[in-house]
């Protein structure tokens, strides 16, 4: 008996695959989305602690109150909007599994979703397996921001759902007040759910506003925002992340979540509660920290033949080879990390459509030393 593949399309991906090359090389790995630098000792003995004091039991389905309530009031103070820690706000095992429950708590067989490529790999699969399709719409270079009026037109009677995604991986590119204001309208004209994803929430550069769909009252009563701490606090393994939605949506969201996972790793809940509580301070750093870093890898690679692209958020960095090289993005990033040493991701990768753009992606999440020796090796071609 053969097993028909509901995802014939899917195979590794190239996070994965570059990590691996890179892992075998022994190359820099600029490429998948992680710090090469520990997080904060406080957090590291907090979470010690919990495990040692014995919160090592199922945590409630819906998350740890103190991390709920310590959820609440950071979104009051970020951007203004009051929401109830009880009915409004799950933890999960990481974005990743709020976004995969919030699409299956929306999109039934035949409906349409409408994402924005270049776009995180993960939307698409979720929404096939929820029996619906996604409508890609392309964002272009340089400045990679929808078109709000071509949106609209893409909107049919079988849109259900968009996908938006600022600080937006892999171009960096944030979303103004008019780009949220403009999404408000559509969602509410047309009926639609909305899924904000907001991983790099606090990662927002000089000259960029830091905005949520929270922020926004009318689009926050259709929305699922979902955000995860693996960024905000140097701890991507941990896989600790949260959805914020009205109570409506936020029963039919918790249904799934309690048999996807059902709760979260305890003590790390603790944990970021007593961050968020006791460090509140550290969360409101992190833009100033990672423009830092952005403007290093900026100023290191300014000598290079590589373009750079605006970076406004997250931790990427997009940069154009077409000074240095003919092949084609996958084919780049292969030859960089075995010939140079350095390994980085292909924007192509993150779209649906054949693209032509000789476009790589570098993550700077990285120790100072890291930037150096990789802009040393970059700088040579
Ligand atoms: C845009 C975006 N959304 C979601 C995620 C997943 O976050 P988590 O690791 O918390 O599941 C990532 C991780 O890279 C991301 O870049």
């Amino acid at each position: 008996m053969e097993i028909q593949s509901k995802l014939p399309w899917v195979g590794t991906t190239i996070f994965s695959q570059m990590s691996q090359l890179a892992n075998e090389c022994g190359a820099i790995n600029l490429s998948q989305g992680f710090p090469d630098f520990s997080a904060d000792p406080l957090l590291l003995a907090a979470v010690n602690a919990h495990v040692l004091a014995g919160r090592n039991q199922y945590a409630p389905m819906i998350g740890v109150a103190p991390l709920r309530q310590q959820i609440a009031a950071l979104t009051e103070q970020c951007y203004q909007r009051r929401i109830d820690p009880e009915r409004e706000i799950t933890i999960t095992s990481g974005a990743t599994e709020a976004l995969f429950v919030a699409i299956q708590a929306v999109v039934r067989e035949g409906d349409e979703v409408i994402v924005f490529d270049p776009a995180y790999d993960s939307y698409r699969p979720a929404v096939e397996l929820a029996g619906g399709s996604t409508v890609h719409i392309q964002l272009c270079a340089p400045d990679f921001r929808p078109n709000w009026a071509e949106v609209a037109k893409c909107v049919t009677a079988k849109t259900k759902l968009i996908i938006v995604n600022s600080p937006h991986n892999p171009t960096g590119m944030v979303f103004s007040a008019q780009d949220f204001e403009a999404l408000q309208r559509l969602v509410v004209a047309h009926d639609l759910w909305c899924i904000s994803d907001e991983v790099y929430e606090h990662m927002v550069f000089a000259g960029a506003a830091k905005l949520s769909a929270n922020s926004f009252a009318a689009l926050a009563e259709q929305t699922f925002v979902v955000s995860s701490f693996g960024k905000t606090f140097h701890v991507t393994g941990w896989k600790l992340g949260y959805c914020v939605a009205p109570e409506a949506l936020s029963v039919e969201f918790r249904k799934i979540h309690q048999y996807v996972t059902f709760s979260s790793y305890t003590p790390a809940q603790f944990a970021i509660a007593d961050m968020l509580q006791q460090q509140a301070h550290l969360v409101h750093e992190i833009s100033a920290f990672y423009q830092q870093k952005r403007d290093l890898f900026q100023g290191l690679m300014a000598q290079s033949r590589f373009r750079l692209l605006p970076c406004q958020g997250t931790y990427f960095q997009l940069a154009d080879y077409s000074e240095i090289s003919e092949l084609s993005d996958v084919d780049f990033c292969r030859w960089l990390t075995i010939e140079h040493g350095v390994a980085a991701i292909p924007l192509s990768v993150f779209s649906t459509t054949p693209q032509s753009a000789k476009i790589v992606r570098f993550c700077f999440a990285k120790q100072t030393a890291t930037l150096q020796q990789a802009a040393e090796l970059l700088c040579k071609l």
